[in-house]
């Protein structure tokens, strides 16, 4: 075991010159400051302590459950003119757009948000993000525990083992809804001092004071706490839970599907990470929530756009469980990874700090994450998880004797736990003989369609929301059964960034690829739904084309108002099904086999 560590370590590590070896890292203090008065991003010490599911910490490890809870809240409390605070540090994501540890952007560009969206550099930025809202927390778990009266040694191992937890919202229709302790404004937690009710931190956050001038959304400047479905544009808003879970419920199969088309499709580093951002931004939108006033004006709350989102508590167990797959898929294809690639267009957006005509690559430095005085964290720096003191459950690479053991083992559980829906509806359908058994050939194949979008990044608004749904006219709202494909540009409002990117937007040729931005969006499982429901008799062209062109649905929001876009705002945006033979093979733990026999039809808007 430890010959394999010693090989990993220099397969991961080839170029981290200073590495200790993991075994014997001694624990980090995490509020160091160097001389320049910088804090660094540590993450936690010791390597060996795996991040679980949030239903996991909740169910099974109930010491770290409570410190979790009373830690957060704590952490929440902080003065918020305290640079380690929970404000200022989702603060860093993007709204109120300041400086964060002298963390200097491009000369003259001022200063917005630090998140690089619609970039190469979006989910490897997150990651150090991630270890610097982690090692902060913990330090408030750790004095928890401290304080214990009795049972003192108990509390603290239970806090030095503490890692954030992630919240995988994508395991399909069976996982269940929202839980239970994300719907609750008071939370009882059995802790230290023994049983409390506290007023629950992962239920919002509550601003202490609201400093209107940090928020350029009028409705987000007059809301005291954060808020999911807002029931109004006022101060006294209230959440709207019930749009929240149906809205949850209704893209379960979808999001199971993204992740497993994100993995299909990831013969390329950068494929895989753009289908992770357009898969992450459905979580964003269904938590903030969209509901419609009176006049029909849509209201978000704070995790719907990017400004604000990261005040959200849901924020970090949502990014904590896109970190996961980001491992997930370097542990199964350890030689892909982030490309030099030009800054400019659509698919490699400029910030303040990533200067437009420039290049991405897996060196560029990841501010405002101070890996020591001189340096920022960079992407190659954080390729492993051990550098932040954490695995996931899947890659706790000590439990296997082999690399090629632990890397076959985590490509088995990427598509055992992300399943195509429609296949595990099929080997359902066969081994129970049920209705659908016709779908499936006798050489175990059916046919799988997606959906595949194109338009142009020049004539789409900056960010939209685009819904597809089998709902069969245009003029109603679609609902999300079948999936949403959502674009969300940061444009710091207030630096200069904004400007200069507008120009760019405007006066620059970009080359073809590009200009277009594409999405695919999984159609088997909802066409399923409709075959059981006796509306479509089969997942042959000759049922379904006619259907789709009956029932295929789609609306586009975008805009600063969300507003319905009209056809002429839709010229670019083209809509196309393919229909592809794919071979289910026996072994749950094998990928789906896809023929090459895929055809594809361009569908019309009637
Ligand atoms: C609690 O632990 C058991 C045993 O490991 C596991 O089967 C179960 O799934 C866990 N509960 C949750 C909610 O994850
Ligand atoms: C527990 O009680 C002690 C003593 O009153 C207090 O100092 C500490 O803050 C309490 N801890 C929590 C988590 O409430
Ligand atoms: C919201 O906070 C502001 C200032 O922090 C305060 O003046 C106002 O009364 C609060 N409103 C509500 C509805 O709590
Ligand atoms: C990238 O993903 C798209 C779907 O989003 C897919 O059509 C394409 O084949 C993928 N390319 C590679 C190289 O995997
Ligand atoms: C999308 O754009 C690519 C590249 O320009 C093109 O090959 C493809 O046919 C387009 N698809 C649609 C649906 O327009």
């Amino acid at each position: 075991m430890r010959r394999f560590v010693g090989f990993l370590l220099t397969a991961v590590f080839a170029a981290l010159v200073t590495c200790t070896p993991i075994d014997s890292a001694p624990f980090s203090m995490v509020t160091t400051v160097t001389e320049e008065g910088h804090h660094l991003t540590t993450g936690i010490g010791t390597r060996d302590n795996g991040k679980r599911e949030i239903r996991d910490l909740y169910a099974n490890y109930s010491d770290q459950w409570a410190l979790y809870l009373l830690g957060l809240l704590k952490f929440q409390q902080v003065d918020q003119n305290d640079p380690l605070s929970y404000y200022r540090i989702s603060g860093i994501h993007a709204q109120p757009y300041e400086l964060w540890q002298d963390a200097h952007g491009v000369p003259g560009m001022g200063v917005g948000a630090y998140c690089p969206h619609m970039s190469r550099l979006f989910i490897t930025w997150h990651r150090p993000y991630l270890a610097l809202f982690e090692q902060e927390l913990w330090k408030h778990v750790k004095s928890i525990a401290e304080q214990a009266q009795v049972d003192r040694e108990r509390w603290t191992a239970a806090a030095d083992s503490f890692r954030i937890p992630y919240w995988d919202t994508a395991r399909g229709v069976a996982d269940g809804g929202i839980p239970e302790f994300l719907l609750s404004p008071r939370w009882p937690v059995v802790g230290p001092n023994g049983t409390l009710v506290i007023d629950n931190p992962l239920y919002w956050y509550q601003l202490h004071p609201l400093d209107r001038k940090d928020f350029s959304n009028a409705d987000i400047a007059r809301y005291n706490y954060t808020l999911r479905w807002p029931t109004t544009h006022s101060s006294d808003a209230i959440p709207q839970l019930g749009e929240w879970q149906k809205a949850y419920s209704e893209g379960s199969k979808s999001r199971q599907n993204d992740i497993n088309y994100a993995f299909h499709w990831a013969s390329s580093f950068q494929n895989f990470s753009e289908s992770l951002e357009n898969a992450h931004s459905a979580i964003h939108l269904i938590t903030g929530g969209y509901p419609k006033d009176s006049s029909g004006q849509e209201i978000h709350g704070h995790m719907y756009n990017t400004e604000t989102s990261a005040f959200d508590p849901t924020f970090m167990l949502h990014h904590a469980n896109f970190d996961r797959l980001l491992a997930l898929y370097t542990t199964a294809n350890p030689n892909a990874w982030l490309e030099p690639s030009a800054v400019g267009g659509n698919r490699n957006w400029p910030t303040f700090w990533i200067p437009s005509g420039g290049t991405t690559d897996a060196d560029t430095r990841l501010p405002p994450f101070w890996k020591n005085e001189n340096e920022f964290w960079t992407s190659n720096d954080a390729h492993h998880t051990d550098v932040f003191g954490y695995a996931y459950p899947e890659t706790q690479y000590w439990n296997f004797g082999s690399d090629e053991g632990w890397r076959n083992n985590v490509r088995g559980l990427i598509q055992s736990l992300y399943p195509n829906s429609a296949r595990e509806t099929l080997a359902n359908a066969v081994a129970t003989g049920d209705t659908l058994t016709h779908v499936v050939d006798v050489d175990s194949s059916f046919r799988d369609w997606v959906i595949h979008v194109n338009a142009s990044a020049t004539e789409m608004p900056s960010t939209y929301r685009a819904i597809f749904s089998l709902v069969g006219d245009f003029s109603s709202d679609a609902s999300t059964e079948i999936g949403m494909w959502i674009r969300m540009r940061v444009d710091g409002s207030g630096s200069d960034a904004m400007e200069i990117r507008q120009a760019e937007r405007k006066g620059k040729r970009f080359s073809a690829t590009e200009q277009s931005l594409t999405r695919a969006i999984g159609l088997t499982s909802s066409l399923l739904d409709q075959i059981t429901a006796g509306k479509l008799e089969s997942l042959d062209p000759q049922a379904v084309l006619p259907y789709l062109e009956a029932h295929l649905t789609w609306n586009v929001y975008g805009g600063d108002d969300s507003k319905r876009l009209t056809p002429a705002q839709l010229e670019s945006f083209a809509v196309e099904v393919t229909s592809t033979k794919v071979y289910i093979p026996k072994d749950p733990s094998q990928p789906l086999e896809y023929s090459t026999d895929t055809t594809s039809y361009p569908i019309r808007k009637v």
